[in-house]
């Protein structure tokens, strides 16, 4: 069904297409019916998952919800066009973490199940949890899914469920002066956890990086968790937002974009961080060369896919694309990615793997900033004499007959104002003669 081409290599496990499928918590009690489970996860399988993962996994041997705490999560969306992209609308979910975690026993059996079913290429991931920062019962957990039959297992050190509960179900487990369960932005409770399940597991792992870790501290995660044994890492998980309100309505929640919601509250954003996954994924791979990576926030296009190999992902994992569009997103990814190889020639996933990175520079004073080389031009047909151009920090432009007018001599080619006109009236083209700063002066001159 899919070209040998796609086949791609996850801390060395075969896959027969680089699309995994993420954890994802699932709503109602079906969710927690093994069949059900088995046979939801079989029909991403089917339309070209090449990994399948369990969702987040109970450290307790809990194996009914109690009453009031069956699984049920609250969605709602922002849009967002006005700031961010026409168009641009994304999800958000809130939840209690207690009710949807996945129970161990129900885990294993799925775990079980789907090792039953799943074709050749395609690899299944147990994704649990442990209490705290206690290395000990992350280790535990972890190596009771292996000897459940796990390929492969994700530690979820970063799902934004637990973030921001006022009183954590977990604070008993929690090292003192560590707040929640996010230990994937801790430098000190992670790497131990990270020792400790590389010593007792077998299989490889992984674990999920939260996108509150911010630069350069990712990186530091990334490489001491590398050298601590972890065989990637995930990037990354939820990010979290404030659920929108209504400003008409004395700030209370937009009834339109988060339906039924009885309180404004923190929530995990779904299909909107992209930004932050490119960066990451870029970096790591840069800077921590060995890691491996599992690229997966905001892919809701298949050229995203394509984005984040060329960035240095070793696969991609499908969710908010999942969420939006259903399980078709997964087939319509797989044959974008194989007919792009095709037509831009490109003869396997490795090749594809990193090719960004060979255009890049790293070091901002090493850039090619084309001085003096460039400069801007309006093309007066289309200027509408909005005057954007002249209240932004530019110096160059200013008004003529009431059309915008550029200054050769004050402009330093930037670009800023072809990206602020609203009509694409401004380019950059060569400069006839190249320009020098005369710094004495203070004043650009043209030679
Ligand atoms: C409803 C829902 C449930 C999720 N459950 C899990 C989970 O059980 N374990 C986990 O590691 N990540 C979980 N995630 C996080 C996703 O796997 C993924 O990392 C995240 O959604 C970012 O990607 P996106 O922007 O494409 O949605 C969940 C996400 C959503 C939306």
């Amino acid at each position: 069904m899919f070209s040998e081409k796609l086949r791609a290599k996850h801390c060395g496990l075969e896959m027969r297409t680089p699309i995994a499928i993420p954890p994802a918590a699932m709503e109602g009690p079906a969710a927690q019916s093994v069949e059900t489970y088995i046979d939801k996860l079989m029909s991403f399988v089917d339309a070209g998952a090449s990994k399948v993962s369990i969702q987040y996994t109970c450290p307790e041997n809990i194996v009914n919800y109690p009453k009031g705490k069956e699984p049920i999560l609250r969605w709602g969306s922002v849009d967002d066009s006005s700031l961010i992209a026409k168009n641009f609308r994304y999800l958000f979910i809130i939840a209690d973490e207690y009710a949807i975690m996945g129970r161990k026993d129900t885990g294993k059996r799925i775990i079980d199940g789907l090792k039953k079913r799943v074709p050749p290429g395609v690899i299944v991931q147990a994704d649990v949890v442990g209490k705290g920062s206690d290395p000990e019962s992350w280790s535990s957990i972890a190596k009771e899914f292996e000897d459940a039959g796990a390929d492969c297992i994700e530690l979820d050190t970063s799902c934004p469920f637990f973030a921001f509960h006022e009183e954590p179900r977990w604070a008993a487990f929690i090292k003192e002066g560590f707040p929640n369960q996010q230990i994937a932005d801790s430098e000190e409770a992670l790497p131990p956890v990270i020792e400790a399940v590389a010593k007792k597991l077998t299989v490889p792992f992984g674990w999920k990086m939260t996108p509150e870790t911010g630069w350069p501290r990712f990186l530091y995660l990334a490489k001491e968790t590398t050298d601590k044994g972890a065989n990637w890492v995930t990037c990354t998980n939820n990010p979290l937002m404030f659920t929108p309100i209504d400003i008409y309505n004395d700030g209370k929640p937009d009834e339109k974009l988060f339906p039924g919601g009885t309180a404004n509250t923190m929530a995990g954003a779904v299909g909107y961080g992209r930004a932050i996954g490119r960066k990451t994924v870029a970096a790591i791979r840069h800077w921590v060369p060995k890691a491996g990576i599992q690229a997966v926030i905001g892919i809701t296009k298949p050229e995203y896919a394509v984005d984040y190999l060329m960035l240095g992902a070793d696969i991609i994992e499908l969710s908010s694309g999942l969420w939006f569009y259903g399980k078709d997103f997964i087939t319509k990814t797989a044959k974008f990615i194989e007919r792009f190889m095709d037509d831009y020639g490109y003869d396997s996933i490795d090749e594809l793997r990193g090719r960004a990175l060979e255009h890049t520079e790293w070091d901002a004073t090493k850039y090619n900033y084309r001085y003096g080389e460039l400069v801007a031009k309006v093309d007066e047909e289309m200027c509408t004499g909005c005057r954007r151009c002249i209240g932004t920090v530019c110096f160059a432009m200013s008004m003529d007959d009431g059309k915008a007018k550029v200054s050769e001599v004050l402009c330093g080619g930037c670009g800023l104002c072809t990206q602020t006109c609203p009509v694409g009236a401004v380019i950059l083209v060569e400069r006839s003669r190249p320009k020098e700063l005369d710094i004495a002066r203070g004043i650009p001159a043209i030679k």
